[in-house]
């Protein structure tokens, strides 16, 4: 803890009275603590404590009072780049619904919204347990839970109201144990952080004529969940996609292609520059050799399509790696048989394989969960059982961490 920047976000709830306590438990530890209130906080508990027990002004509005000329004109995104983790307790309904919608309308949100990649954001929710379980407010937990934020389900105990039951904030002691836990994570000891990472993802579309293509299913949710699990792992992470209906991750350089040949061309402009190279798309194999200009008319009963080689952009990556580059591809297979996996491992030269079998409802294109097996260079495979999505990309981030760690690379 000692020497990190730490913001405490507090909203307008009874909990907000335990804050100044939870301050000075930081500041005992060593950190530089700052203060963002709300209006609601702030009539909960009183800023000159709060200023008091941070040594530091309290921060509250974007805008300066209307007789205060304006002399830093980037206050607004100061202290998100100032933050090594923002912890927000007690979050009030209100604020989680401000966070989940984007909004930047004081303090609080600004910070939340130019913290960099790989910062912690840990919330703490308090409230009325009726509150805590409605549609909006679980809603509005999801969206920030699959931006990357720790959410704290409430204590249950006795409430300020007088009533017992959920939506108690949690003590300060637990919430300074949980903010130690969530710095050392990912930004100490993750082998990714400040690295460069191309991660290729979703299918590409190959055209037969002006209005028509081939494609596949692929819905590029695996490569999108490994490019948000990297960037919380402090990567420096460039996602290049093939047409995907998916909202970019935050803190991730996004490059929409159409085709194999785009895409090759946009990832050979990294080959040099990245340490690792992810293959997660499922770029089409082959393309219509000569695509119609305009609209093929329907005159004749049957037509051919002459189709030639795609480019394979991971080996070709992987093929003129040098020595501290990992490739990292994915095997798509419909039965579950390892050995084309690790055929391909071999003639690309990948440093891992992740192979997936397809049976359309547990693993493969477009469902939200994958069964993994990762295959290493070294013949050692680790069989992942059925995980979301989400939870797999972490699984082989770890195993590519390894690697690194295996391999001396620290470039
Ligand atoms: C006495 C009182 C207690 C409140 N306690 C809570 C609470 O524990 N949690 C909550 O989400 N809202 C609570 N509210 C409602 C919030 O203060 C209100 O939604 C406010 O707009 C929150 O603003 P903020 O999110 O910007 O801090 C309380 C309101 C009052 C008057």
């Amino acid at each position: 803890m000692r020497g990190k920047n730490i913001i405490i976000g507090i909203c307008g709830g009874i909990a907000a009275y335990k804050t100044p306590q939870l301050v000075r438990a930081l500041k005992k530890e060593g950190a530089n603590v700052r203060v963002a209130l709300t209006d609601g906080g702030a009539r909960f508990v009183s800023e000159l404590a709060l200023a008091t027990v941070s040594q530091e002004p309290v921060y509250r509005k974007i805008f300066p009072p209307a007789d205060t000329p304006e002399t830093d004109y980037t206050h607004h995104i100061s202290l998100g780049e100032w933050a090594d983790a923002l912890v927000i307790a007690p979050a009030t309904a209100n604020t989680l619904a401000r966070l989940a919608a984007g909004l930047c309308d004081d303090m609080l949100t600004a910070c939340f919204l130019t913290l960099r990649p790989g910062k912690p954001v840990l919330i703490f929710p308090a409230m009325d347990g009726q509150m805590f379980l409605s549609a909006s407010v679980q809603r509005n937990i999801a969206l920030l839970q699959e931006q990357g934020c720790l959410v704290f389900r409430p204590e249950s105990g006795e409430l300020a109201s007088g009533q017992c039951g959920l939506g108690r904030m949690a003590e300060p002691d637990t919430i300074k144990s949980r903010l130690e836990e969530a710095l050392q994570k990912p930004t100490e000891h993750s082998p990714l952080q400040g690295k460069t990472i191309v991660v290729t993802a979703g299918p590409t579309r190959e055209k037969i004529d002006g209005v028509r293509y081939i494609s596949n299913y692929s819905s590029g949710k695996m490569g999108f969940a490994i490019a948000r699990a990297a960037v919380e792992r402090g990567a420096l992470v460039t996602l290049i996609t093939g047409p995907v209906n998916l909202e970019t991750p935050p803190g991730v350089e996004r490059i929409n292609v159409e085709s194999a040949t785009e895409m090759l061309a946009a990832a050979r402009n990294f080959f040099q520059s990245c340490t690792l190279f992810i293959g997660a798309a499922a770029v089409a194999d082959y393309r219509p050799a000569l695509p119609f200009e305009g609209k093929m008319k329907k005159n004749s009963s049957e037509i051919e399509l002459t189709l030639v080689k795609n480019p394979d952009i991971l080996a070709e990556f992987s093929l003129q790696k040098s020595s501290n580059q990992l490739a990292i591809g994915f095997a798509l297979e419909m039965q579950s048989d390892l050995v084309n996996a690790q055929k391909k491992l071999e003639a690309k030269q990948l440093d891992l394989i992740a192979f997936n079998f397809f049976d359309r409802k547990t693993a493969g294109f477009e469902v939200d969960t994958n069964i993994l097996t990762l295959i290493e260079e070294s013949g050692a495979t680790t069989e992942l059982p059925q995980l979301p999505k989400e939870e797999a990309a972490k699984r082989l981030l770890d195993a590519i961490e390894e690697l690194y760690v295996n391999k001396g690379i620290n470039c």
